[in-house]
């Protein structure tokens, strides 16, 4: 049987790196194989194509560049990791995925979203995650505690404004597509958050057939 694509999508700092390590465990635990992976990222080149993403080496990149690199790395990522391991049963989690680009590219940056699109057809097919993780937060609350890891990469640095567009156009993808979105209310301490997502893949578990 195929498997499940689980993305977890959120601005800074929501708690989507670490609810994925408890994620990881409870399904493992429930006797699934389970791949956890990142975007951009998760092979060589694609992680090589994030780094050209998020230092500062190229501050200032065309917007067009940005857009088409993070697709790049998609296209690249989809074919190598995420499409064998779908194919082979695995559930995957991957910490943000297409809708990340339609909130900091399109929100947050200004791509039209008809051309996010064209991309998504183009390098995705079909395919699209069966549940969409969203961790939701005020702007304020995630920055803050993302502020705490050091440096600030070439997203991070952006301001206040940004970060708001960024999470009003992720909870405008919520509400356009409530099928597979599943917004979670991330300022609550990490314990409560885990519980309510285990609850949710919980039910997942029970509707996988
Ligand atoms: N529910 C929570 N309450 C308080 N602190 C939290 C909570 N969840 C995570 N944190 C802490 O906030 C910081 C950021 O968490 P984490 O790295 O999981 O966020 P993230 O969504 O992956 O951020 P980024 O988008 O920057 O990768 C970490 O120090 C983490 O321990
Ligand atoms: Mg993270």
């Amino acid at each position: 049987m195929a498997g499940r694509l689980i993305t977890v999508e959120g601005s800074e700092g929501a708690g989507k790196t670490t609810q994925l390590a408890f994620m990881r465990d409870y399904l493992e635990q429930h006797g699934l194989t389970v791949v956890v992976t990142r975007e951009p990222g998760g092979t060589p080149l694609s992680e090589e194509i994030r780094h050209l993403l998020l230092s500062h080496r190229h501050d200032g990149m065309t917007l067009d560049a940005e857009t088409l690199l993070m697709f790049a790395a998609r296209a690249e990522h989809l074919e190598k990791v995420i499409r064998p391991a779908l194919a082979a049963g695995s559930w995957v989690l991957c910490d943000r995925f297409t809708d990340a680009t339609y909130a900091y590219q399109g929100g947050g940056r200004g791509v039209a979203q008809e051309r996010i699109a064209v991309l998504e057809n183009w390098v995705q097919g079909e395919l699209r995650p069966d549940w969409i993780l969203l961790f939701d937060l005020p702007v304020a609350v995630g920055l803050a505690r993302a502020g705490k890891r050091g440096a600030a990469d070439r997203f991070e640095r952006e301001d206040r404004e940004f970060f708001e567009r960024v999470r009003a156009t992720y909870l405008e993808r919520a509400a356009q597509h409530p099928d597979r979105y599943r917004i979670i209310d991330a300022q609550r301490p990490v314990e409560v958050v885990r519980a309510e997502v285990e609850r949710l893949l919980t039910d997942w578990l029970e509707h996988r057939e």
